[in-house]
């Protein structure tokens, strides 16, 4: 019998000090899109488990990316949103950094006399695309992208993302653990007792969900007889979830903002930008959110509450979450 990964890793604040550095600042994490990043100067800044990060067009046009920490004393580059940045210049005093991070000049500071890179350089980031999405990774050892995202790629590319453009974000913040949203994310158990109208558009008897290269999972379900054609559900690991349909896509990444808090960011894409589409989808994706969100909540109570520690997983119905927890748990050795 497989069980559940013990209820001290849902609220122990020392658990997410060890997820930052095993799993947030090691994997790739899909962090925002090729629209915000369009033409030079653009730039999105923005925190994934408080690592706080901005990614700018440099004036040859790539994509660079930086700790949006200032090496003085510790500003930021850009505030948190996006729009354009002329030059890479800090905000609390004033130092100003190339393209390349490096100090151009530390303003009024004082004396001339050199500051090695530590004291005087920004930090990069790696940054690399899929499609319309953008990612960063935090390690210089993790494997290239497109090495990482593996089959994942193919299996997508049965639906025809490219052609969807980016229309919509948003972002709901929960009150729990990361991983108590991942874990309802990667079963449709629940799904007939708390969501009456997704349960009416499924044969849920059809539900089922699979394990891939040890990276992500897929859940397949055939509609209910008179509903829309089904779409394609996956998940990467460790936040990345994508709700694929034949005409658009949603994007949901589960960022953790501390032990106890998530946002839940929703990127709506679709063949058809209308607000009367786009209103649908958003819609669609809130109710179902509602529902998951009050079940999140008072179950990270209870996690959080030292009556439970940790349950059976049902074999038929719960194996990716026996995934996903065990890589968890293998993070945090
Ligand atoms: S903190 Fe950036 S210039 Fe002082
Ligand atoms: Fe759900």
């Amino acid at each position: 019998m497989k069980i559940a990964l013990n209820a001290e890793a849902y609220r122990e604040p020392d658990v997410y000090k060890v997820e930052r550095q095993s799993i947030w600042a090691t994997e790739w994490i899909m962090f925002c899109t090729t629209a915000e990043l369009a033409k030079s100067g653009d730039y999105f800044a923005g925190e994934i488990a408080g690592f706080n990060l901005l990614l700018v067009v440099n004036p040859e046009g790539s994509i660079v990316g930086f700790h949006n920490v200032c090496p003085h004393r510790a500003g930021v580059l850009a505030w948190p949103g996006q729009g354009t940045l002329g030059n890479l210049v800090c905000k609390y005093h004033g130092w100003a950094f190339g393209w390349d991070g490096a100090l151009k000049s530390a303003r009024d500071f004082g004396n001339d006399e050199p500051l090695c890179a530590e004291h005087s350089e920004l930090k990069k980031v790696r940054v690399e695309t899929w499609g319309p999405l953008v990612f960063v990774c935090l390690s210089e050892s993790t494997p290239p992208l497109h090495q990482s995202l593996g089959s994942l790629v193919d299996k997508a590319s049965s639906f025809p993302i490219e052609t969807f453009k980016y229309a919509r974000r948003m972002t709901r913040e929960l009150a729990c653990n990361w991983k108590t949203y991942v874990d309802n994310y990667l079963e449709g158990y629940h799904i007939q007792l708390i969501h009456p109208s997704l349960n009416r558009s499924l044969k849920m008897s059809t539900y089922a969900v699979s394990v891939h290269d040890d990276s992500y999972c897929v859940h397949e379900c055939e509609p209910a007889d008179g509903s829309p054609v089904a779409g394609l559900w996956l998940f990467r690991y460790p936040n990345l979830a994508m709700n694929i349909y034949p005409d658009g896509m949603n994007v949901e990444r589960i960022v953790p903002i501390g032990h106890n808090k998530t946002h839940v960011v929703y990127d709506y894409y679709s063949v058809d930008t209308s607000e009367a589409n786009i209103a649908r989808m958003v819609a669609m994706s809130n109710e179902i959110l509602d529902e998951d969100q009050d079940m999140c909540e008072i179950v990270q109570k209870n996690l959080d509450g030292g009556i439970y520690q940790a349950g059976p997983l049902s074999p038929k119905h719960e194996m990716c979450l026996d995934w996903f927890q065990s890589k968890v748990e293998r993070s945090h050795r």
